[in-house]
């Protein structure tokens, strides 16, 4: 597998701050990313998006209400537009004035300080002539970000978009059940030409996991925050779990 910055806990499951420490922060955001930082997570995980001028922007839904001061599709708002918005007093007042970050601001702040999981969305996929994949490439590489970043996505376009530029970028696959018709993890991985394998907890069955065993894949489940199910899957030997507490995850991990 593809180098990452080394995990911190001796087990080797790296704590992955998902939307950064979003259980504090308002996801998506540089606070969050560097909350993340300060909690000494191994990884941060962003939603990857495109503003209708094509700029790749870090956010997660689809519409701007609930996590921001604006309204309708964020594919509909330019750069210039998706900046004016506040997207932290959602959140609490201390946050007000947040700004949505660029791919770019988030690899500047992360270069030599931590690796990160690029989540391409698929509304960014499916954007005629979006090219989000080389984008997000060219950038990844402009930063010297290539060996401490994991693409994923649920868009099985996108997994196999991002090798087929470069077959050395670390891609995972994100399970996605209405594109799988039934296949095991390991068919999909060699199908779509991913290197790891991404699943929420709820999916993460017996089965599968004898079958990511047996084939070795590395896998990272999301999205965990209690103490019992972190216990589970650090003894299930999972590779990597996403939490919005990464504070609470490597307090749990220390007393493993
Ligand atoms: O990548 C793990 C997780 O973030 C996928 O679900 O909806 O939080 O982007 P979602
Ligand atoms: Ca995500």
């Amino acid at each position: 597998f593809p180098k990452l910055f080394q995990p911190k806990k001796k087990d080797d499951c790296i704590v992955i701050a998902h939307r950064g420490a979003s259980a504090y922060y308002p996801e998506n955001t540089m606070a969050a990313f560097r909350g993340a930082v300060a909690m000494n997570s191994d990884m941060i995980e962003l939603d990857v998006m495109l503003s209708s001028d094509g700029v790749p922007v870090v956010f997660h839904d689809a519409r701007l209400e609930e996590h921001t001061t604006g309204r309708g599709l964020l594919t509909d708002y330019s750069l210039p537009a998706l900046r004016a918005l506040d997207a932290g007093s959602w959140f609490g007042s201390p946050f007000a004035g947040s700004r949505i970050p660029t791919l770019e601001e988030v690899l500047e702040f992360a270069s030599d300080t931590i690796a990160l999981n690029i989540e391409i969305k698929t509304e960014a996929v499916s954007k005629q002539q979006g090219g989000v994949e080389e984008k997000c490439l060219e950038l990844v590489e402009a930063h010297g970000m290539k060996e401490h970043v994991l693409f994923s996505s649920f868009d099985y376009r996108a997994v196999t978009h991002l090798k087929t530029l470069d077959p050395a970028v670390p891609v995972a696959l994100l399970y996605n059940r209405s594109l799988s018709n039934g296949k095991m993890p390991s068919n999909l991985v060699a199908t779509y030409r991913a290197d790891a394998f991404n699943c929420s907890y709820r999916e993460f069955t017996k089965k599968w996991r004898k079958n990511i065993r047996e084939h070795k894949i590395p896998h990272f489940v999301y999205t965990v925050d209690r103490p019992r199910q972190m216990r589970k899957l650090l003894a299930a030997g999972v590779d990597g779990i996403f939490t919005n507490k990464p504070d609470l995850l490597q307090s749990v991990a220390a007393q493993w």
